[in-house]
């Protein structure tokens, strides 16, 4: 099963603010650091054989942070958004925004709904990224749910987080005391490389004993 030919990862971002902290930086230096990684993370995804990738960015519970630390994410997502879609479009990504919109900054909205139309055609790597996302709020609204083959999070914590609850029914699950900015393609390949030496059974009979 791990050997099939699509494979989903899921990663929640986490660990910016820490990053930042001990440098002695703002919070914001995190994020944009963080932001780094994802450009990384995302270009790597493909070489590991990532065929979705979804990336926990915003969750519907992150509007409790201080507005300045809100508006300060939310005009870096714009930015990634507008900056990088020439390249998603050209190395085959197709984007796309999971999460609500109508909480969102109309800049925002606009180059969200900018991405995905110049990258509908990208067949290589499919980015969701989940903006102003809960799970529970998915599942009750019965949007698509594709399930999720390996999740990971970053930043030592061990929880979901109200993140793809129903779509990680038999997801493998990583955790990593690595810091969201210092993640990058090593650490992605080491994740995926753990995942592929897993073996799962969904519930059935290792291979050996139910042949
Ligand atoms: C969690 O770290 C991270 C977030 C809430 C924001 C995720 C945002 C990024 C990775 C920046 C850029 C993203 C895109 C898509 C361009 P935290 O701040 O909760 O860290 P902490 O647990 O160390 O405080």
């Amino acid at each position: 099963m791990s050997q099939s030919s699509s494979l989903h990862v899921a990663i929640v971002m986490d660990g910016n603010g820490r990053w930042a902290g001990r440098r002695g930086l703002p919070r914001v230096a995190g994020h944009r650091a963080g932001a780094e990684a994802v450009r990384r993370t995302v270009e790597a995804a493909p070489d590991s054989r990532v065929t979705a990738l979804t990336l926990y960015a915003f969750s519907a519970d992150n509007w409790k942070r201080p507005p300045g630390e809100v508006a300060a994410l939310m005009r870096l997502f714009a930015r990634y958004l507008r900056t990088e879609t020439p390249r998603l479009a050209a190395h085959g990504v197709r984007l796309e925004l999971i999460g609500r919109r109508d909480r969102l900054p109309l800049p925002l909205v606009a180059a969200i709904d900018a991405a995905e139309r110049a990258t509908a055609r990208g067949a290589r790597l499919h980015l969701r990224l989940a903006v102003d996302y809960s799970s529970r709020w998915a599942i009750a609204a019965g949007v698509i749910l594709p399930d999720v083959d390996l999740l990971i999070r970053t930043g030592g914590e061990q929880r979901l987080s109200d993140f793809l609850l129903w779509e990680c029914a038999y997801a493998e699950l990583y955790f990593t005391p690595t810091m969201w900015p210092d993640f990058g393609a090593a650490q992605l390949a080491a994740a995926v490389a753990e995942f592929r030496a897993r073996e799962r059974r969904f519930g059935g009979l290792p291979e050996v004993a139910a042949g």
